[in-house]
């Protein structure tokens, strides 16, 4: 795609990636991404705001050229160094040698690590400015929005702010603009849901540093450029960024309970440690982890107090699903929350306590052994796990005074 101008002295130059189908190996993005960089010139200097992704280097380095020549450039500013941005940073310095990197100070370890050598960047102070002449660029620390290296550059003439991933989502279009392409209301939520809403404390921070910042244009690093009301793109983060647990003091704690089975077994578990956390007084609600929507599940088990997982030993391993729930929590908060796990099985075994044990690195909280059923549960079983259960939601409960 060819460069779009954007603003007086901004261009769109980055590239279009309407395969991609899964991002950073566990977010799906039905409608591709952008990886958008921006030229901003000025009278006496230009500088580029970000790269892309090293096998789209082409695209970008084709649109640099088509509107200066790349060894001209003076800044390439890395708002953030994760390599869908900053993988393409070491072509282009040997397209612009000369080209000072500007990144926030704590991108400075990144840096080497993502180049391999020293460039000697200039380190940009929160409010630092750059003057190409006629415009400016001002550097605003954002960290951990959604790494702690994160900066946001405002084009202070265009009024236009550069907020790297933060207001950005996957969604593919090459009309570019929020008001010419269609609806990507659900990619914009899904977006904060995955990667902003762990980060969550930090968006509102964010948010209250640019309150008053005069934005006409909002130009994040992936997705539409929202430029139709760039108020209520920040609303609708502070909203999102601001809902709060849905447990007030005194209700009864949550627990969730989420199970895969084979024969049934471990699904019979579920159920009776729902009974016996019921019992023990907590609100309980138990999916079969095989037809979920993990997406969808994600904000449940974030507002939850307590979860269990369930899953039968087969090979030596729990099952896919169960790894993949588990996988996707780093999107979301769970430090300090009340972990469990059980499963039935016929020979081996080990899926109970394999799952305990990432619950444990995810920083759950784990106050039981692994509850484990040989082959067919009876009544016995049943009833141990009944006990489980409310043992486990009186741990909550506990925890949760
Ligand atoms: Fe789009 Fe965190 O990089």
């Amino acid at each position: 795609m060819r460069p779009v101008e954007i603003s007086e002295h901004c261009t769109w130059v980055g590239a279009l990636d309407p395969q991609l189908r899964v991002f950073d190996v566990v977010m799906p993005t039905g409608e591709g991404t952008t990886y958008n960089a921006y030229l901003v010139k000025g009278a006496e200097k230009t500088a580029l705001v970000d790269c892309v992704k090293e096998k789209f280097m082409p695209q970008l380095l084709a649109n640099v050229e088509s509107l200066i020549d790349p060894a001209s450039l003076d800044y390439i500013v890395t708002n953030h160094t994760e390599p869908d941005h900053g993988g393409g940073l070491a072509t282009m310095l040997e397209h612009a040698p000369q080209a000072k990197v500007v990144i926030s100070k704590t991108a400075t370890g990144f840096l080497k690590g993502l180049l391999k050598r020293d460039v000697d960047p200039i380190l940009a102070a929160d409010g630092d400015e750059i003057d190409l002449g006629g415009v400016k660029l001002r550097f605003i620390w954002a960290p951990f929005l959604h790494w702690p290296d994160t900066m946001f550059t405002y084009v202070v003439e265009d009024k236009v702010l550069m907020p790297c991933d933060f207001l950005g989502c996957h969604y593919c279009d090459d009309r570019l603009f929020d008001d010419k392409v269609d609806d990507f209301s659900g990619a914009f939520r899904y977006y904060f849901d995955v990667i902003m809403r762990p980060f969550k404390e930090f968006a509102i921070k964010a948010l209250d540093k640019i309150d008053q910042l005069d934005i006409e244009m909002i130009a994040p690093s992936h997705g539409p450029i929202l430029r139709s009301d760039p108020k209520a793109y920040l609303f609708e983060y502070r909203e999102r960024a601001s809902m709060p647990s849905p447990r007030k003091p005194g209700d009864p704690v949550s627990v969730l309970i989420f199970y895969a089975s084979a024969y049934g077994n471990t699904e019979k578990m579920a159920g009776a440690l729902a009974d016996g956390a019921r019992q023990a007084g907590a609100q309980v609600a138990t999916f079969d982890a095989t037809q979920i929507d993990i997406a969808e599940v994600l904000p449940m088990i974030e507002a939850s107090d307590g979860l269990m997982v369930g899953s039968p030993t087969i090979v030596a391993d729990a099952v896919e699903q169960i790894w993949s729930l588990l996988s996707h929590l780093i999107t979301i908060k769970v430090k300090g929350k009340y972990g469990a796990s059980f499963g039935s099985y016929a020979w081996s075994g080990e899926a109970p306590m394999m799952l305990t044990n990432r619950l444990k690195e995810l920083k759950f909280r784990t106050p039981l052994e692994p509850l484990r059923a040989v082959f067919t549960v009876d009544e016995d079983d049943l009833a141990a796990a009944r006990k489980f259960g409310a043992d486990f939601a009186q741990a909550v409960k506990a925890g949760a005074k």
